[in-house]
């Protein structure tokens, strides 16, 4: 659909209002003219957070009751995981221009459902892979464009998810039959940063995990009605002295997988959910260098070293990653802008929804890998004309502040 934004007031709805659903405030910033006009969520905690955040708005049970009782233009969803698909078919089935939380699905085939509704609808789709807008992303990313390490061969990522029992294991995160796996829910937004990076998607993969620190922790209780943070501490350490982790806990809690992509790159991811510390390490090789992060947020770095040499810490060229200090408010803005641009001026993406579910593919199948003694599992083909019909084009590199040496 592309309208006029001059003359357009999109009215957008929020389906779940939990700990994410605050990515709607920058609805009004995001969009001249946009405004939060309805939300929806089932359990009467849901609807009370809805009054504290969006006071005056109308709350549902659930889409039906939206549908018939208001016009939206377009939704926000941030409902968990296993209701994605449901939730995305029958929005874009009604006309709703859809911004779907990652993961897209938790299995290939709702992926694949939810891909074929909106091309069949003729609908807006747009997933939430806000990382993509990370500034160490855009930073990674320019300096690869630029032709600073030559041509990309190989991707290694290292996940340190330090907050991990706070945010995965005290909650449906936990529970395989709520999100499948980690690959998908924690490990989505960087199997979509590594086939950002190689320009290739992954063809074949192989994962290896266990459940190793909070599948023995025996303190558990049922959280119903509260949410991220109220659980929240730094205190909370070390991982196997956690308290109240979700009754279900049954998710790997270490999570590796190796990638062969399309292009012929090989990559691997490394997930763990008891370190110390909260961050991403990218180290991406080229034919005539390699980059690597340290830190992923303001403050931190990509070094580049290009020059042969001997162990050389500082690296040939060194790149302050700018943006927010924690967390990813700056990117959650520039996503929220890119899909309202997209679904009401017709604007490009940076995001797309068939890297959504190549992420979606290469979690999965590497979860059913690591769950079946490891044997390589190849992701099947989407249909071309699906393919075809999200053809998105990339926006251009934007600008850098290098640090000379
Ligand atoms: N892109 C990111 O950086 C990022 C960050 C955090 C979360 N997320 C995603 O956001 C989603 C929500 O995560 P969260 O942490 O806010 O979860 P949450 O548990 O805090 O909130 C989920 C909300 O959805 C409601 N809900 C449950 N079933 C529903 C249904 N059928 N229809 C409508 N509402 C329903 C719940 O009552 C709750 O209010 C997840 O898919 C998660 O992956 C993305």
């Amino acid at each position: 659909m592309t309208v006029d934004p001059a003359t357009t007031q999109p009215r957008v709805a929020v389906i779940g209002t939990g700990a994410r659903s605050v990515i709607a405030h920058h609805v009004p910033d995001a969009f001249a003219g946009a405004a939060v006009v309805a939300t929806v969520d089932p359990t009467p905690e849901g609807r009370a957070r809805s009054a504290a955040q969006f006071p005056g708005v109308p709350v549902y049970d659930d889409i039906p009751a939206l549908l018939a009782a208001d016009r939206v233009d377009a939704a926000i969803v941030t409902s968990p995981d296993d209701t994605h698909a449901d939730i995305a078919v029958a929005l874009l089935e009604a006309g709703v221009a859809v911004y779907l939380e990652k993961p897209l699905a938790t299995t290939l085939a709702d992926a694949d459902r939810v891909l074929v509704a909106a091309a069949e609808a003729g609908g807006t789709l747009y997933v939430g892979h806000n990382f993509r807008h990370a500034a160490v992303v855009r930073l990674m990313k320019q300096i690869i464009d630029r032709g600073e390490i030559g041509e990309v061969k190989t991707v290694w990522v290292r996940h340190f998810v330090g907050n991990g029992g706070d945010y995965y294991f005290k909650d449906w995160h936990a529970d395989r039959s709520r999100t499948n796996t980690l690959l998908l829910q924690k490990a989505s937004h960087d199997i979509d940063v590594v086939h950002y990076l190689s320009g290739g998607f992954t063809r074949r993969v192989v994962g290896m995990g266990d459940l190793m620190v909070y599948g023995d922790v025996t303190d558990r209780r049922d959280r119903r009605g509260e949410v991220m943070p109220d659980w929240f501490s730094f205190e909370n350490w070390p991982a196997a002295a956690s308290t109240g982790l979700n009754p279900v806990v049954d998710v790997e809690d270490v999570s590796m997988m190796m990638m062969t992509l399309d292009n012929g790159v090989l990559a691997s991811y490394e997930q763990c959910h008891f370190t110390p510390d909260y961050w991403r390490n990218y180290t991406v090789i080229g034919t005539e260098g390699r980059l690597e992060n340290v830190g992923d947020t303001a403050g931190g770095r990509v070094k580049v070293w290009n020059r042969r040499h001997e162990w050389a810490p500082d690296g040939d060229a060194e790149y302050a990653i700018e943006g927010v200090a924690s967390g990813h408010e700056d990117a959650d803005l520039s996503t929220m802008r890119e899909f309202l641009e997209h679904a009401f001026a017709g604007a490009p993406t940076v995001v797309s929804p068939v890297a959504a579910r190549a992420a979606v593919a290469a979690g999965a199948l590497a979860a059913d890998s690591m769950r079946d003694g490891s044997r390589p599992f190849d992701v099947p083909p989407l249909p071309t004309h699906v393919a075809e019909y999200f053809s998105a084009s990339h926006l251009p590199s934007q600008s850098l502040g290098r640090i000379d040496r």
